[in-house]
């Protein structure tokens, strides 16, 4: 079943291009930008990544990626991102940035998203694998800030799908961000929300992305398992799910397969992603088997997560199904 898993063209919606981040371009830049690392070696860096919840996990993610500085940086960052999801046989990418956590730090903007895209088109070109952006805000900063970053954005909203929310969920409601989310609506992005496992509130969380924001999508959203109004409510819409198995296992206790069990059951559409690949140890194939290993499930319903993912992408319906057709 690995070979079977490996062969699956695959969909990823839930990946933070930050998070993919691997120790050995964390050092090599790090060099290059004479930044001054507090590690000796990879496997003392790597025996650093230490997390047992959202916060301490975001700690050290943020950390991290201060070796980012250049435009080269963002497009070696992708690239070797967009590499390793071509060898996993991942045919369509929707990935996440985080602007906020560079431009805080002297980064431009114009620096970030130049180098994401110049990788997505040169990518796309030779490696047949093909993405897009949805920008996130950090939920931890204020209302203000996320809307002055949206401003800045829509120069390059050619290479923009959608708009997100992540970082600390604790205290950092949707409702916070009601007007910068209604805004990009308006200005023609689509919107996803994260809906952290097991965080304080976040079912009503995910009450307000669907009452009052009105999004298209959830990210993890595990929790809306516990009302059976959100359960209807999520597939009445045919909203999508993006799970992260591995990811579950660090921020929380285990990688919640028996909640995904359950979506699959309800007939939810329920995606299969990675998050964090270079904090959390595994990209979208690791993932998939993780699931697989759990649940021993059937070839349908590892096509399923697959399917459910090309079925709710941010792409014209002519092109998913083109992809969709790659599933029968
Ligand atoms: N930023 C990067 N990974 C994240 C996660 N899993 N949750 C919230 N914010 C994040
Ligand atoms: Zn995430």
């Amino acid at each position: 079943m690995h070979d079977f898993i490996a062969g699956l063209p695959k969909c990823e919606l839930h990946l933070h291009i930050e998070g993919t981040l691997e120790p050995e371009l964390r050092f090599e830049l790090a060099r290059r930008n004479g930044v001054e690392l507090p590690y000796a070696s990879v496997a003392e860096m790597r025996a650093s990544y230490e997390f047992d919840s959202l916060a301490s996990f975001l700690a050290v993610y943020y950390d991290g990626m201060g070796v980012l500085r250049t435009e080269p940086d963002f497009y070696e960052l992708a690239t070797a991102y967009l590499e390793k999801a071509a060898a996993q046989n991942v045919r369509y990418a929707e990935i996440f940035f985080d602007p906020q956590a560079h431009t805080g730090r002297g980064v431009p903007f114009d620096v970030v998203i130049r180098g994401l895209a110049r990788a997505i088109g040169d990518a796309e070109a030779r490696l047949g694998v093909r993405a897009q952006l949805i920008m996130c805000f950090l939920r931890d900063y204020q209302a203000e800030f996320a809307m002055a970053t949206l401003l800045e954005s829509l120069p390059y909203r050619q290479w923009i799908a959608g708009v997100g929310l992540d970082s600390d969920e604790r205290g950092n409601p949707p409702a916070k961000f009601a007007a910068v989310f209604e805004r990009a609506r308006r200005e023609g992005y689509r919107l996803t929300m994260h809906c952290d496992v097991d965080q304080p509130d976040t079912t009503e969380h995910i009450r307000q992305c669907l009452e009052l924001i009105g999004v298209d999508r959830i990210d993890h959203g595990v929790n809306a398992l516990e009302d059976q109004a959100l359960v209807d409510e999520i597939a009445r819409r045919g909203l999508g799910l993006t799970v992260c198995p591995i990811s579950n296992g660090f921020v929380v206790e285990g990688a919640k397969a028996a909640e995904i069990r359950r979506m699959l059951d309800l007939g939810l559409r329920v995606t299969i992603n990675s998050d964090d690949p270079a904090y959390f140890g595994g990209y979208v194939q690791e993932n998939l088997v993780r699931v697989y290993e759990e649940l021993d499930l059937t070839a349908e319903e590892l096509v399923r997560f697959e399917r459910n993912a090309f079925e709710i992408a941010w792409l014209p319906r002519a092109v998913k199904d083109g992809y969709l057709a790659e599933l029968e």
